[in-house]
């Protein structure tokens, strides 16, 4: 491999967390009469918990005060954490063990930059707490994807600097933070056309042809 760190989006890249978030999102937004589907779905991913917030209050007929806010997030990941709550290892994605395990042995350091707070408990929960050489996630950034603040840091913590890392995401405001940042990005899911990405991966397994 050409890089010497890879660092992995956690939600829709190694696991698919995502559906759980549309699942509790769409419960708050059902119970205050806001409209929700997919397609607003699609630009939550890689955003922090307040930022989808706004998204989805965007088209609310009620204004809420900031307190109200917190509360409604508060509600949101009550729900979320429940959903996570079933997970075990069984849910880390197709083809993820392996392809960490040859990225590992051919000596690429490896890392977890995620938008989310709860990354620690849904790592636990699939089999990977303490597995990575670093994981920077929501708890320990300002600023959410698209901004790079995530992947600059796992990088340092990495002690590389971005040209020597490869970013593998499933958002696009997550290539755009890679790219930000000066990092090479590798796109799946519903990123994978993203024009800025360099790379497409089919599944993750391609990552190790690279
Ligand atoms: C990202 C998800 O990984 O984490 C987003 O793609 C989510 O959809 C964000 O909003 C924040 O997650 P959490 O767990 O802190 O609410
Ligand atoms: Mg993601």
């Amino acid at each position: 491999m050409r890089y010497r760190g890879v660092i992995f989006d956690l939600d829709g890249v190694l696991c698919s967390t995502d559906r759980y978030h549309y699942l509790a999102w769409k419960q708050l937004a059902d119970r205050l009469s806001i409209p929700f589907d997919e397609t607003v779905n699609n630009r939550l991913r890689g955003v922090s918990r307040m930022a989808s917030l706004e998204i989805i209050l965007e088209k609310s007929p009620v204004a809420y005060s900031a307190q109200e806010k917190e509360a409604l997030a508060a509600e949101k990941n009550e729900t979320y954490r429940k959903l996570l709550g079933g997970m075990s290892r069984s849910d880390l994605a197709g083809g993820a063990l392996e392809t960490l395990r040859t990225l590992r042995g051919r000596s690429v350091l490896l890392a977890v930059g995620s938008s989310s707070r709860n990354a620690p408990f849904i790592l636990e929960k699939i089999g990977l707490d303490g597995f990575f050489d670093a994981v920077v996630d929501g708890n320990a950034i300002t600023r959410s994807k698209p901004d790079p603040q995530v992947f600059v840091l796992a990088a340092q913590r990495l002690s590389l600097p971005p040209a020597a890392c490869l970013v593998v995401e499933d958002a696009h405001a997550g290539v755009e933070a890679a790219v930000n940042g000066g990092f090479d990005c590798a796109a799946m899911g519903d990123a994978k056309d993203d024009p800025r990405a360099r790379y497409r991966l089919e599944r993750l397994e391609d990552l190790t042809a690279i």
